[in-house]
């Protein structure tokens, strides 16, 4: 973080703790965390959180002395398992970070058939003209699990204005909450 003072000419917005539930070296979740509010605290960074592809590992090692993060990075989006978006709630429910970003909407994958198969538009009250299948899944992500932003990866400025301007569209989270019952229904806890 240092460094990236010393390259930047200024402290970042924000410090993301990448994966910890991948951590190989046996480090606690709450030191790594306490280490983070240290360096915020030095002026490191403006704040710090955390982005978890798989929440399901740091529940255990959550308690009331974990450091608590600005944001929360969690996946969200039509291709994130039931089981991970079930612990995503709780995380966020016990952790109660300021705010809950997404990220990989597509999983990376745009090209995917199951963008046409799963006919992403259904989760949407009134789906527009133009409203193409990786339209709604943006769209819809913003609901599995609720996030306030989202984290996703283009190099085109038409793809990053076609995804802004779904922004306006609204979510049917009556249909959201049935797709949910019908994953836990799949993958009972
Ligand atoms: N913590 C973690 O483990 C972790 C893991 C993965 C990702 N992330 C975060 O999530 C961010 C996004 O993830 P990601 O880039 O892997 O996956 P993604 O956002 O799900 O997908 C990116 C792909 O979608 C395409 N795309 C975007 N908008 C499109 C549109 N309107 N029409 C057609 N294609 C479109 C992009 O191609 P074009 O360039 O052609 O638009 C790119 O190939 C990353 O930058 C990172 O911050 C974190």
């Amino acid at each position: 973080m240092e460094q990236t003072v010393r390259d930047l000419r200024r402290p970042p917005d924000l410090v993301f703790l990448h994966n910890p539930e991948r951590s190989t070296n046996g480090e606690p979740l709450a030191d790594a965390c306490a280490a983070l509010d240290d360096a915020v605290r030095a002026g490191l960074a403006r704040a710090w959180g955390v982005s978890t592809w798989d929440p399901r590992p740091l529940l255990p090692q959550l308690d009331t002395t974990t450091p608590r993060p600005t944001v929360l990075m969690i996946r969200s989006g039509l291709l994130v398992p039931g089981p991970v978006l079930d612990a995503a709630d709780q995380l966020v429910h016990r952790w109660k970070p300021t705010d809950v970003w997404g990220m990989s909407p597509f999983n990376a994958s745009p090209h995917d058939p199951v963008w046409e198969a799963a006919r992403p538009q259904v989760f949407l009250t009134n789906p527009p003209e133009g409203c193409t299948p990786l339209r709604a899944a943006f769209r819809t992500a913003y609901a599995l699990p609720e996030v306030s932003t989202i984290a996703v990866g283009s190099d085109n400025e038409t793809h990053l204005r076609e995804l802004l301007g779904t922004l306006s569209w609204g979510v049917d989270y009556g249909v959201v909450d049935r797709y949910r019952r019908l994953l836990r229904a799949r993958s009972p806890q």
